[in-house]
């Protein structure tokens, strides 16, 4: 089965899933789409969520994806169940695998979780959790300012300490909580600030690792699973600034082995 997989997002922080997903998946081939363009989507009402989330479906399916990760929490928070039911293809979110992270780390079953104002306005995450151990404390805020910085390229320096630390402000009396959720795909290219002000006592998730995991699973449970031999060379589009998006996805993929294995091209999306 030589389809390749589907991956949305609002802009970049899809590509912190990407990456892990590469990394844990070698062979299977990605196709993203980050719709920059329109981000950020946090502050946007439902509707638009759902009708940017479909366009965005909508030009993936045309290229025949076998599987769709939706690597971003506010899309997550306000369509996987209608995605599910719509499409015939298996759908991932990133908050149930980041809950899942969060209650493996967790010792003294008290949780932080900061994302975007749809995404803690939707209470997904407390209901993710609790549903799993409803004996869990569970505390939100979120953090408006974090998404327009990353995707403006800025990832680290004082000014973003600063903004960092004044959202961070919520959690400065909890003295109990041992975890925080990064309930934001653009999140983790902030995690050394946030690691530094929020302190080494917390442990800090990404949900992208258990998002790859579960991807993993689904795919040999369906029998999805590629026969690729060779490493594929994975596709990525953006509906927005082709330079950011080019200087955001280096960032990540730098260091790693598969810095060569992409192209990055523009996409326009069929808007009604
Ligand atoms: N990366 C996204 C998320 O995980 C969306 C950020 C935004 O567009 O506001 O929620």
């Amino acid at each position: 089965m030589e389809r390749p997989i589907g991956v949305i997002d609002s802009g970049v922080g899809g590509l912190t899933v990407a990456h892990e997903l590469m990394r844990q998946l070698p062979r299977e081939q990605l196709i993203y789409l980050g719709d920059n363009k329109r981000c950020p989507y946090g502050p946007r009402t439902k509707d638009e969520v759902r009708k940017f989330t479909w366009e965005m479906v909508n030009f993936l399916l045309k290229k025949n994806i076998k599987l769709l990760v939706i690597a971003c929490n506010t899309a997550t928070a306000f369509t996987i169940d209608e995605l599910t039911e719509h499409l015939e293809i298996p759908i991932i979110g990133v908050i149930n695998p980041g809950a899942r992270a969060a209650i493996n780390a967790t010792v003294n079953e008290q949780i932080g979780v900061i994302g975007t104002e749809g995404t803690i306005k939707s209470e997904a995450y407390p209901a993710a959790l609790k549903k799993i151990n409803p004996n869990l404390q569970v505390e939100a805020a979120a953090c408006p300012l974090f998404v327009p910085i990353v995707e403006k390229g800025v990832l680290a320096g004082d000014e973003v300490k600063e903004v960092v630390k004044d959202s961070l402000l919520p959690f400065e009396n909890n003295k109990e909580m041992d975890t925080l959720i990064l309930g934001c795909t653009h999140y983790p290219l902030l995690k050394p600030v946030i690691q530094e002000v929020i302190g080494e006592h917390v442990t800090v998730i990404s949900s992208s690792e258990e998002t790859a995991r579960e991807t993993s699973a689904v795919l040999e449970l369906k029998h999805l699973q590629t026969k690729r031999k060779n490493p594929p060379v994975h596709e990525f589009y953006s509906t927005g600034n082709m330079d950011i998006f080019y200087k955001i996805a280096e960032t990540i993929f730098k260091e790693s082995k598969y810095n060569n294995s992409y192209e990055i091209k523009s996409a326009v999306i069929d808007v009604d």
